[in-house]
């Protein structure tokens, strides 16, 4: 059915009707204020977040294209820069930039390390980078974005990066080494300190993505939990990207990466000179960047300081310790390998239980569950107020877990039939092309509007079709279907 398309209003609306209209839209996103989102959002409370709204709006309309000038954005950036480079042990030539988020921190790594091997190494005319395999996709999209192969390092049966393996793939054309901390599947700090020793050995840099990690693991460690060396007190590190907008817990859209000398620091800069609208630099991928999330994201280190950071990062941990405990409590299930911080991930140990069928119970108990695979299992990221919903959580899926083993027929239906099916298509290549089909069916001209109840049922141009995992896994089967009659 063809959908109608909207166009403007004539006259504008009531603005009181339209943010009564907002609001109806998002009745029926995600609960993250009732704690019941483990991805995404990463919430402390009415009181932050009125703050940060504060803050934001503040600079809502202030431009931090041009440092020179909105003052009071290169205020804050700088100072963003230097707290964050102290935080992670930088010393006096450290140097950065705020981004809009973690996936241009990576991106711009990626471009930074590129055009240094152009520089300094010229006859590298197909540049490699390694990354683990658990590296985060915005990695594949800047190796994609700058045409740069990515060689994926494996994991051992811990979980953990084998760092032999890296060693042994590196050649001539190696440009960058990565490695996380956390990485977001498992939730596990990779051996920074080998690899450390590694790129020092052959020359090559390394980053350390910390997006996820960055404002969380030094106070962890402060604690006193088992961190392993991963900042800029390793050597062979020479740049950190750290998300504010994650365990920073300021407004989304704010990030840094932080390099160790300048001189590194000078391949990310974009500069074109010979504009008719003038000479034009700048730093990131962005060009207006907006105020707000720069200040918001000053406001944030400000307000929560390190003592509260601290005490954040104590609940969060608490708050994994139970979780896994209580995890590792069921027989049926295992917490993957030993994650470092606060991001978790679990997977059915027993034949009788689909870990999908699991995730799909929970979804149904009203919790946002994701999920991942290889080797099918689900994901949680723990926040400082996740702590009150936890015997909740292990509750439910005790629940769950027993109906997942009394219903062995749900693995073959619904959302656990498409993700296990999924996780299994040998054909990657096709999933590929049907889900470049699918994001074409979500943003084409055809696109339907999500589904809106909008309490007399469902509004006009509700989407009533399934999702993209069950599209995927609809489209397979037909597809097995096809190849049987054949
Ligand atoms: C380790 C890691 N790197 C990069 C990113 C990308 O960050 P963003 O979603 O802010 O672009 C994430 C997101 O979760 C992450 O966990």
């Amino acid at each position: 059915m063809k959908r109608t398309r909207i166009s403007i209003p004539e006259r504008g609306l009531k603005k009181k009707d339209i943010i009564d209209m907002m609001k109806q839209y998002g009745s029926e996103d995600p609960d993250y204020k009732k704690l019941r989102t483990w991805s995404l959002v990463y919430y402390l409370g009415e009181e932050h977040t009125r703050f940060l709204q504060e803050a934001y709006n503040l600079y809502f309309s202030a431009n931090g294209l041009n440092p020179m000038v909105f003052k009071s954005l290169k205020r804050f950036e700088t100072e963003v820069v230097d707290m964050t480079a102290s935080l992670l042990r930088g010393d006096e030539n450290v140097c950065g930039v705020m981004t809009a988020g973690g996936t241009e921190s990576c991106l711009l790594a990626v471009k930074t390390y590129r055009d240094m091997a152009r520089d300094k190494k010229p006859w590298i005319k197909k540049p490699e980078m390694i990354i683990p395999d658990t590296a985060h996709c915005a990695w594949e999209k800047g190796a994609k974005y700058f045409d740069v192969k990515t060689v994926r390092a494996p994991l051992d049966r811990n979980f953990r990066l084998d760092v032999n393996a890296v060693k042994k793939m590196i050649t001539r054309r190696t440009i960058m080494i990565l490695g996380s901390a956390p990485e977001y599947p498992y939730g596990i700090v990779d051996p920074i300190e080998r690899l450390g020793e590694i790129a020092v050995k052959n020359g090559i840099p390394l980053h350390v993505d910390a997006c996820v990690g960055g404002y969380m693991l030094p106070f962890v460690e402060e604690l006193g939990y088992d961190v392993p060396p991963w900042d800029f007190r390793v050597p062979g590190v020479t740049s950190i990207s750290a998300d504010t907008h994650k365990y920073g817990f300021s407004a989304k859209g704010a990030s840094t990466i932080l390099y160790r000398d300048v001189n590194i620091m000078k391949y990310q800069i974009f500069v074109y000179e010979n504009w008719p609208g003038g000479i034009f630099a700048s730093m990131g991928i962005l060009g207006t960047r907006p105020g707000g999330s720069i200040a918001a994201a000053w406001g944030a280190l400000q307000a929560i300081g390190k003592k509260d950071y601290l005490k954040h990062a104590g609940e969060s941990m608490e708050a994994t310790r139970r979780l896994i405990d209580g995890i590792n409590s069921i027989p049926q299930l295992e917490v993957n390998g030993s994650p470092t911080m606060s991001l978790i991930s679990y997977r059915s140990t027993a034949k009788d239980v689909n870990i999908y069928v699991v995730g799909d119970q929970m979804v149904e108990r009203g919790w946002q569950i994701e999920r991942q695979q290889r080797p099918d299992c689900l994901h949680a990221m723990v926040t400082p107020l996740h702590r009150t919903v936890i015997k909740q959580y292990i509750a439910d899926l005790k629940k769950s877990v027993r109906y997942a083993q009394e219903h062995p027929e749900a693995a073959s239906i619904g959302d656990a039939a498409m993700y296990g099916m999924i996780s299994r298509i040998p054909l990657r290549g096709m999933i590929k092309k049907n889900v470049v089909n699918m994001m074409m069916d979500f943003y084409g001209p055809q696109a339907k509007r999500p589904a809106v109840s909008d309490g007399d049922g469902v509004m006009e141009g509700a989407a009533d079709g399934p999702d993209l995992a069950q599209k995927a896994g609809l489209w397979y089967l037909k597809l097995m279907d096809r190849l049987k009659r054949r």
